[in-house]
């Protein structure tokens, strides 16, 4: 990926399918960061419904707007994806002519198999290995994929006290994964850690099957915490 890191702030980030939970709680936190963002969506008087609903929560400072999905990655180079797994091939298919060379695609699509009509507490198999691989292989060449955001409560993202989750990202573009843990420190409450290569978002997919198993069990919003590591590892 191409451009500084650490200008991530001066870049609008596109939350494609942003008007579900996933997309509508990041878009809240990172507009109280100071993010500029535009929410995606197949319908682009929902996604500028969303966007209005979103700046009456943050207030006048937030930059927040809507637009159609392809009009949304066109217009950034930051493009988080939160669409449901069974729609993620899809939807990575119709957007590809819009993703501009450099950009970074973050994935927290998690292959549950409720989307199929499954328990959301087990998850598919799915042949690249994980979702955010599947993803890889369809964006276009030049676009560097990021996994990361699986382990966080939509639930908790899209109210106001400080989360206490982990965001553990991966990605074999080393730029773009420290641009997305500059991100997600910008979510109050959690650290972002470096979770290596993007092959081990199968992992990391697989444990939030785990929280919703827990939360149904416990009647929660789980997250996880990584310990044991030295500071530097936690952002
Ligand atoms: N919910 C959580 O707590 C959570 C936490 C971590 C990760 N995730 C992952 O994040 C992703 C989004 O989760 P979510 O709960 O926000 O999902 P969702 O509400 O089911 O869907 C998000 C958005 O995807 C769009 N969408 C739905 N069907 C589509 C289709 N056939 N084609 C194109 N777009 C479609 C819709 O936007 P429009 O109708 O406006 O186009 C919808 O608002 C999932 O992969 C999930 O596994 C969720």
């Amino acid at each position: 990926m191409s451009g500084d890191p650490a200008s991530a702030a001066a870049r609008p980030i596109a939350i494609l399918g942003g008007t579900g939970p996933a997309g509508t709680g990041l878009a809240l936190r990172w507009a109280r960061a100071g993010e500029a963002i535009i929410i995606g969506s197949r319908d682009a008087q929902r996604a500028r419904d969303v966007a209005a609903r979103i700046r009456g929560r943050v207030g006048f400072e937030a930059i927040v707007s809507g637009m159609e999905n392809s009009a949304a990655c066109a217009a950034a180079d930051i493009l988080m994806l939160t669409v449901p797994f069974e729609t993620q091939a899809a939807v990575l298919k119709q957007l590809k002519p819009a993703m501009t060379e450099g950009s970074i695609l973050i994935d927290a699509t998690v292959p549950l198999a409720a989307g199929i009509g499954g328990r959301a507490s087990r998850t598919l198999g799915v042949w690249q290995g994980s979702a955010a691989q599947q993803a890889a292989e369809l964006v276009p060449k030049g676009v560097s994929v990021v996994a990361a955001f699986h382990n966080v409560s939509a639930e908790l993202l899209n109210g106001d006290a400080p989360l206490d989750c982990d965001v553990i990202v991966c990605s074999d573009d080393p730029d773009a994964a420290q641009l997305t843990r500059e991100l997600a420190a910008k979510i109050p409450g959690v650290r972002a850690i470096d979770g290596g290569k993007l092959e081990n978002a199968r992992t990391v997919e697989q444990i939030t099957a785990l929280l919703i198993g827990l939360n149904i069990r416990h009647k929660g919003h789980a997250g996880i915490r990584i310990t044991g590591l030295p500071p530097q590892a936690y952002r």
